[in-house]
């Protein structure tokens, strides 16, 4: 993508001619605004993580951990944001986190955050827990990647799978962090939890296999329970090893990217049963309390797998400044979470682009006046 330092001229620019961003740009205004905008079990849904929160606060900190050193005079007039994954260009190192349930952030939900990434290039990894069906999202056109939870029924599975390659998605995400949910005190306090209103199944209830789980029901509002109950006894499974990574690798021809790994081993076991990227990820700190935040584990994975496939990176970033470190301890591309989805809450499908625009335009910017023409080119010390 070209020009990504207008980004700061044209919001100056507009300025002047009276054009406002939808949603504020500092990361903490931002999150407030999105708190302001939401009903409060929704911003605790998504704003939230597991147990204390402290590998949520964690994840965060561990940036303060890593200091950029601009070098100057380095005659480096251009950036190249481009980045190859899973043997796809990616005009910019940065995906769109796959966030389940979006319409109880914004009734438009995947369909408006589908529309800013198409805008932006960015390509968008759609959840198995979205509110919308991934062929309604693919019919929006732009980049996209399909991210499974992987059923307990094997069936099920396939059905996801085969329908993600026919509605062109470009990849497999395969989330492992998540075969249960993790203890997250904000939802059961309420207790909270939007599935099991039918928010975030209509993968589930638009699927074959799984309407042919179904059992027969009687009025629309006992069919409704059946489908959530249905849900809830498919979701996951703990049963699961790296044999059938090896078999979902050879029966797909998508490439497989796994998330949420944080030890050294998982990813080359990754690696070894076929799968095409790693992504370090502590699934935004919602999973496991006191693990490991997501920053820390990237330089030994990367270490780890070498040339043996690609390493991704999520959870904690909120600046285009972090993003250039993680792309500098090794990751190939970040994914973004909770900033889009604090975007749309704001301003929907503009408050999303608006937030995806202002995370490349300074990560831009950070380069540039690093010294930069790519990431690699950064100087980055422990502080
Ligand atoms: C998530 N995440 C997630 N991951 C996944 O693989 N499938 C999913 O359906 C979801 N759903 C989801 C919902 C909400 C509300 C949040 C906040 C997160 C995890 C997500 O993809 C990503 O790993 C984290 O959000 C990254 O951390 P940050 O950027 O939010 O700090």
């Amino acid at each position: 993508m070209a020009g990504l330092g207008d980004v700061q001229n044209s919001i100056y620019l507009g300025g002047l001619a009276g054009r406002r961003q939808p949603v504020p740009i500092a990361p903490a205004a931002l999150r407030e605004a999105a708190r302001a905008a939401l009903n409060p079990e929704a911003f605790d849904y998504l704003d939230g993580g597991a147990g204390a929160e402290r590998t949520m606060a964690g994840n965060l900190a561990a940036f303060d951990r890593y200091r950029i050193v601009p070098r100057m005079l380095s005659g480096r007039a251009e950036r190249d944001l481009a980045t190859t994954v899973a043997g796809q260009q990616l005009p910019v190192p940065v995906l769109a986190a796959p966030i389940g349930v979006l319409d109880i952030v914004h009734p438009d939900a995947e369909l408006a955050v589908a529309r800013a990434c198409a805008a932006l290039g960015v390509t968008m990894v759609l959840s198995t827990q979205s509110s919308t069906p991934l062929e309604a999202v693919a019919e929006i056109g732009g980049p996209r990647w399909y991210q499974l939870y992987w059923p307990n029924v094997p069936e099920l599975a396939d059905s996801l799978v085969h329908r993600a390659e026919a509605a062109g998605y470009s990849a497999l995400v395969v989330t492992l962090d998540t075969p249960l949910l993790g203890w997250r005190p904000r939802d059961l306090d309420r207790p909270y939890l939007p599935f099991l209103a039918g928010h975030g199944i209509a993968n589930y209830t638009s699927d074959p296999v799984f309407r042919s789980l179904l059992p027969v029901t009687g009025s629309p509002a006992e069919a409704a329970m059946a489908a959530v109950q249905t849900f809830v006894r498919v979701f996951g499974t703990l049963a699961l090893t790296f044999d059938q990574l090896t078999q979902l690798c050879a029966a797909t021809r998508l490439p497989v990217l796994v998330k949420g790994v944080l030890h050294p081993d998982d990813a080359l076991a990754a690696a070894d049963s076929g799968a095409a990227g790693v992504i370090v990820s502590n699934h935004g700190g919602r999973q496991v309390d006191r693990a490991r935040p997501a920053l820390e584990s990237l330089p030994d994975v990367v270490a780890a797998v070498g040339d043996g496939c690609d390493v991704l990176f999520d959870s904690g970033i909120r600046s285009g400044a972090d993003i250039a470190i993680a792309l500098a301890l090794g990751a190939k591309a970040v994914l973004v979470g909770r900033p889009y989805a604090y975007g749309l809450a704001v301003a929907g499908q503009d408050g999303a682009a608006a937030v995806l625009a202002h995370l490349l335009g300074e990560l831009d910017i950070t380069l540039a006046l690093a010294g930069c023409c790519r990431p690699s080119d950064l100087v980055v010390t422990p502080g």
